[in-house]
């Protein structure tokens, strides 16, 4: 028992070892016969060969000969389809009469193979004839004839003298041939000279080299030479079996057999193996780097470069080195034309670049030079210093570049116009936080235009007031400067006495109220502010109201600072007509009276709703000064009140508004009061109407102590 356990696995395993080795199909398949090879889809016994067609039959005899059908040696079997046999050689012998004296009439079975077109029918002897004929469907007869003349005249070229040979072009279906061969007359002249025999042979093209002497000697010593014959697996072509061909899955592919009938398999290009085989059986790898075989090894002229792939191989070149595929060696890569242009193109293109980057560039620095020429032009250098300078706390002024505020006008446009005017042209803007602001414009080509925008933001950047336009910003940079504000909604003081904005006319409340608010702006820009400030430009046109109609002064383009050390300055006059103090006009002496006329005349036009400058009034009284003034002294003060205000509770207030805005109003300076006691009086004014109206009394108190304030402010 043990014995056989033992003999089993042995058996096991050396039919496992063949079927690994040889890649044959089942198990125990004999793998050779003599030096042999044999591999599916021939084999030996049943299973081992294709589909049990005799046709891939071979027997291994016991001189070890591998034998196809009973006596056809083969010599050996190509995957490609072709079978090499051993074939015998037909002759015909003659004696010294003439007479045949051995005779070899040769025939062959083909069984289910095809004569290969690469074998040739040859004929050695002289004057002689032969003839191939084949066997099937249909039958058929081919052959040639030599002749020989003299010994000295045979060659080594098989070509009719001594030797003929032809193509095999035989039907491809027949299944049995023979050869034949035989003398032309009696050649007893030549006898002596020549071999008696004649020989007729199928054999593999280039197997057979005539040698003119030796072969018509003893030809006869030689007996077989190789035949090819095609082999073909079934009688359907690749197309007809498609998917369901011999062929293994992996890198085997099927082509039809040149038999005319079946096909054959074949590795591709790059791997070897057994093509009829699946997988680990079948077509692998050729490693053409370490390969022993000439046809699949590799070409790199040195060795050490090739590296293998799947299904080829390639030569692998040091950096800087390129393979020349014509000797598979590696060149020092060195510059080519087509590398030359590429690098003048790339050059070039780069110059181009840097070229037009300049360019840019120096446009770019003109526009730049252009702009901070303007910047200087605009003042900016001196406002950066004055900004700089000393007392300037509040100088939070933003500069503005030229492209933000051409978007924020839309390239100024004309539907952003707020309003036109002697100073510019006023635009509504939105920058880019989405916050709405005013954008004045100075006009073009008007430098003192320039002066006073400079002015403007050194003035304001000094302010710090609610009653104040806030002034947010300049731009420098373009031609004509811009000053950006807070934007105030509700219009002008002008627009509201005077009827051109829509709304509700102002009541007294609101009138008085925005007196006390214009009066305390002003008293703070007189004293209050860290350097004096005089507006110059006091006008109704230059308050703007917000949307709780709040004042707001605002142009504070033609406005001076006052030197802490001095009373007066002497200045060109400058001044809006109606609004200008008399002796300022006359004197050029500029001082904070100058402002509180010019108040006086606002109160006027709140008191009585009409324009400072009127000519539709008489004469003397085209002016609303005179105006006043002659109704004061006729004792008629109430004929030049607004009829919409006047109302039996205020006639006392509005009277007292009236004398101070005649006292606002006087010729010389130093009679009029002080802004801040002006500012003082109208609040008192404001805080007892309340009282009044909270507590249902008035008192003489508060006049009295506005009287005595307004003495005190007059003393000088
Ligand atoms: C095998 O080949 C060798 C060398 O070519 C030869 O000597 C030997 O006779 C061959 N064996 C058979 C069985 O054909
Ligand atoms: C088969 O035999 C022929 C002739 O002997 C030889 O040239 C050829 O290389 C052989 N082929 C194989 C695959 O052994
Ligand atoms: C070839 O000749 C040998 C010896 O004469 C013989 O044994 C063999 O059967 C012949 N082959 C064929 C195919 O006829
Ligand atoms: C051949 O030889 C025989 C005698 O050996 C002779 O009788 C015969 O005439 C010769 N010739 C032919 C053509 O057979
Ligand atoms: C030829 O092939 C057919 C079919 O495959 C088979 O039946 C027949 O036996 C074969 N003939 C020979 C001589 O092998
Ligand atoms: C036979 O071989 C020669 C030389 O190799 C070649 O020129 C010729 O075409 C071949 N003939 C056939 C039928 O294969
Ligand atoms: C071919 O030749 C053989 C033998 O001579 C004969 O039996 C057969 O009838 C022939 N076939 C044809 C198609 O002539
Ligand atoms: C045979 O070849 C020889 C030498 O090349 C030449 O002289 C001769 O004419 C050729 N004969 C024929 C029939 O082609
Ligand atoms: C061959 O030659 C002999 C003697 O010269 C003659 O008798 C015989 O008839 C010839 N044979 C042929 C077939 O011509
Ligand atoms: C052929 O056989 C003869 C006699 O048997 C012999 O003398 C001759 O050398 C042989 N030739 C060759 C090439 O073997
Ligand atoms: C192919 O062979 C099969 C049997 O092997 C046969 O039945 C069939 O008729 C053949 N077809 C052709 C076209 O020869
Ligand atoms: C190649 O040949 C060498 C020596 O001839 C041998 O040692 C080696 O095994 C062979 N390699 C292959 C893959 O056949």
């Amino acid at each position: 028992m043990k014995v056989h356990g033992v003999f089993l696995v042995a058996t096991v395993f050396y039919l496992a070892y063949t079927q690994l080795v040889n890649g044959q199909r089942h198990k125990g398949c004999q793998t050779s016969c003599g030096n042999v090879t044999i591999e599916y889809p021939f084999g030996t016994s049943p299973g081992c060969y294709y589909a049990d067609d005799p046709s891939f039959k071979l027997t291994c005899n016991d001189k070890q000969k591998l034998l196809f059908g009973d006596n056809i040696e083969v010599i050996n079997i190509s995957h490609s389809g072709e079978l090499r046999v051993w074939n015998n050689v037909s002759y015909a012998c003659y004696n010294n009469q003439g007479n045949l004296s051995d005779n070899l009439y040769y025939t062959y079975t083909l069984a289910n193979l095809s004569l290969s077109r690469s074998n040739m029918f040859t004929l050695v002897g002289c004057n002689a004839l032969a003839f191939l004929s084949t066997f099937g469907t249909q039958n058929y007869s081919t052959g040639c004839m030599t002749t020989c003349n003299s010994p000295s005249t045979e060659t080594g070229d098989c070509n009719g003298t001594g030797c003929c040979r032809i193509d095999v072009s035989v039907p491809l279906d027949s299944y049995s041939f023979g050869t034949r061969s035989s003398r032309l007359e009696n050649m007893t002249s030549v006898y002596d000279f020549y071999n008696p025999c004649t020989y007729a042979f199928l054999a593999e093209n280039g197997t057979f080299h005539f040698d003119a002497l030796g072969d018509l000697k003893n030809l006869r010593n030689v007996t077989e030479f190789p035949l090819v014959l095609d082999w073909s697996i079934g009688n359907q072509t690749c197309e007809q079996v498609g998917n369901t061909s011999e062929c293994g899955v992996n890198n085997s592919i099927c082509f039809n057999s040149n038999r005319g009938t079946g096909y054959n398999c074949k590795c591709l290009e790059g791997f070897e193996g057994n093509p009829y085989l699946p997988n680990e059986h079948g077509c692998q790898d050729i490693n053409e780097c370490t390969t022993n075989s000439t046809i699949h090894k590799h070409n790199c002229s040195d060795p050490s470069t090739c590296r293998n792939k799947i299904g080829g191989f390639y030569c692998k070149c040091q950096s800087g080195y390129r393979l020349d595929s014509t000797t598979m060696s590696c060149k020092r890569k060195d510059f080519e034309w087509a590398t030359i242009f590429l690098g003048t193109t790339i050059g070039f293109l780069s110059l181009l670049l840097v070229f037009s980057c300049v360019q840019q560039r120096m446009k770019q620095r003109k526009t730049a030079e252009f702009r901070q020429k303007l910047f200087e032009q605009n003042g900016g250098g001196m406002l950066i210093q004055r900004l700089s300078g000393p007392g300037t706390s509040n100088a939070n002024i933003q500069i503005f570049t030229e492209e933000s505020m051409k978007e924020a006008t839309n390239g100024y446009e004309e539907s952003r116009i707020l309003g036109q005017g002697g100073q510019g042209t006023v635009y509504k803007g939105i920058l880019p936080d989405n916050s709405i602001v005013a954008i004045k414009k100075a006009r073009l080509g008007d430098s003192s235009q320039v002066e006073q925008f400079i002015n403007e933001v050194l003035v304001l950047s000094q302010i710090n007031h609610r009653n104040v336009v806030k002034l947010l910003g300049c731009c420098l940079e373009t031609e004509v400067p811009l000053l950006v504000y807070e934007f105030i909604n509700s219009g002008t003081l002008f627009d509201h006495l005077h009827g051109s904005f829509v709304g509700p006319s102002l009541t007294w409340e609101h009138r008085l109220r925005i007196a006390v608010e214009i009066a305390g702006t002003l008293a703070y820009l007189h004293s209050s502010a860290s350097i004096p400030i005089i507006h110059r430009d006091v006008k109704t046109a230059n308050i703007l109201l917000d949307e709780n109609l709040t004042a707001k002064v605002a142009d504070f383009g033609a406005s001076r600072l006052i030197p802490m050390d001095k009373e007066q300055l002497t200045t060109m006059v400058q001044g809006t007509l109606g609004y200008l103090d008399p002796e300022y006009y006359n004197t050029g002496l500029l001082n904070e009276k100058s402002d509180v006329y010019s108040f006086g005349v606002v109160l006027m036009e709140l008191l009585s709703g009409q324009k400072a400058l009127c000519f539709e009034r008489p004469q003397q009284s085209k002016h609303i000064v005179s105006y006043f003034a002659s109704a004061t002294k006729e004792n008629r003060v109430y004929e030049v009140i607004d009829g919409k205000v006047l109302t039996d509770n205020n006639q006392r207030e509005i009277k007292e508004v009236a004398r101070i805005a005649v006292e606002c109003t006087r010729l010389m300076g130093e009679e009029r009061p002080k802004m801040k006691e002006v500012a003082s009086e109208l609040e008192g004014l404001r805080v007892a109407k309340d009282k009044y109206q909270s507590s249902d009394q008035y008192t003489e108190e508060t006049e009295h102590l506005a009287g005595v304030q307004y003495h005190i402010g007059t003393r000088g």
